[in-house]
């Protein structure tokens, strides 16, 4: 009697110690919960990566915590707050990249994988962070298709373009975004536009309010265009531009708009029954940065495989006349 139930128990022993050995390393999905961590929770951008986070937690099993970190304090109190809650890692879009060592050295405290995902992190030299897996655009590319697709759209119009004014929206501490306006002046120069006549607005924050009074400031000084372009690092940036030009009597006659982005800050525009000088923008994938970003996340923690350690995404130039085919293109759904 005794000997059988010694059996029984080595059995189980043995069960039990086979299952621990082809476990595999992490957790069941459902143990799985990973942050998404963004600078602007606001803008139309994240709030669509964010839809796209939870459509892969919803498919893939595992929880979502989303945190709009609009400061390095908050940052480094929602990572904090993320291991306490037993998340495995996070994804995210810093509101500072200069924080790269500092949210680095967090992550590595409280066990948490980390990728990052728009906004690269960089090291005290400013140079980027490269360990440490990132997703974002091909920014100096998609400056440049902004560029020519205002020259395309200059000449198309038939202007001078020594009448010419360009409104470079720019927000030079952050890397995308220098790339972004730097690829945009480049084509435009290289369609032969003055370089005399490109204005640089510097914003003070990314969003639209910044870009306006960086806009109004460029149209006061420079009374003696007789049209306008303008451009920026995302659509927001754009939009400000648009509205102070506006404001100036310059309408979609006689403003070239193109912003980046193709969430719903350029959508509405392209919604209003009147054509504004909002003329168009390079859509980029916010399904691609959201989902894509979380699924790779969800099989390093529960397979441990590393992401990438560089993703560039692509864009594709949208107006109002093909906005919906060119998302349909994209794999974004209607809206
Ligand atoms: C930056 C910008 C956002 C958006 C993303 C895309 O974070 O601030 O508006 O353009 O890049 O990667």
């Amino acid at each position: 009697m005794q000997r059988r139930i010694f059996l029984t128990l080595m059995a189980a022993a043995v069960a039990a110690s086979a299952t621990l050995a082809t476990a595999p390393m992490a957790q069941a999905a459902d143990q799985v919960k990973i942050g998404f961590l963004v600078k602007q929770p606001e803008e139309p951008w994240f709030q669509d990566e964010w839809k796209f986070a939870e459509a892969a937690a919803k498919e893939k099993g595992f929880t979502l915590v989303k945190i709009g970190a609009p400061s390095g304090e908050k940052v480094m109190s929602a990572i904090d707050n993320l291991a306490a809650q037993k998340a495995q890692g996070f994804i995210i879009c810093t509101p500072d990249v200069k924080l790269g060592p500092g949210i680095v050295a967090k992550a590595k405290a409280d066990n948490l994988k980390m990728m990052t995902v728009d906004d690269r992190l960089v090291d005290g030299a400013g140079k980027p962070i490269e360990a440490v897996p990132h997703m974002g655009i091909s920014a100096y590319n998609i400056g440049k298709q902004v560029g020519d697709g205002i020259a395309a759209e200059i000449k198309k119009r038939g202007w001078d373009m020594k009448d010419v004014g360009a409104i470079d929206v720019t927000y030079e501490q952050l890397p995308t975004a220098h790339d972004r306006t730097s690829g945009a002046t480049d084509a435009l120069v290289a369609a032969g536009f003055p370089k005399a006549n490109i204005v640089m607005a510097p914003q003070a924050k990314t969003d639209t309010e910044n870009a306006f009074n960086a806009a109004n400031i460029a149209l006061t000084k420079n009374p003696q265009y007789k049209h306008w372009v303008a451009y920026g690092l995302n659509d927001e940036a754009v939009l400000g531009a648009v509205r102070a030009a506006e404001g100036r009597g310059f309408k979609a006659d006689n403003m070239i708009g193109i912003g980046i982005g193709g969430s719903d800050s350029a959508l509405n525009e392209f919604k209003k029954p009147q054509a504004t000088g909002f003329y168009g923008t390079v859509i980029i994938s916010p399904k691609r940065h959201g989902e894509e970003t979380s699924d790779l996340m969800y099989t390093w923690i529960t397979q441990g495989k590393e992401p990438p350690l560089l993703t560039l995404t692509t864009g594709m130039l949208a107006t109002r006349d093909n906005v919906e085919s060119v998302r349909q293109q994209m794999g974004l759904a209607s809206k």
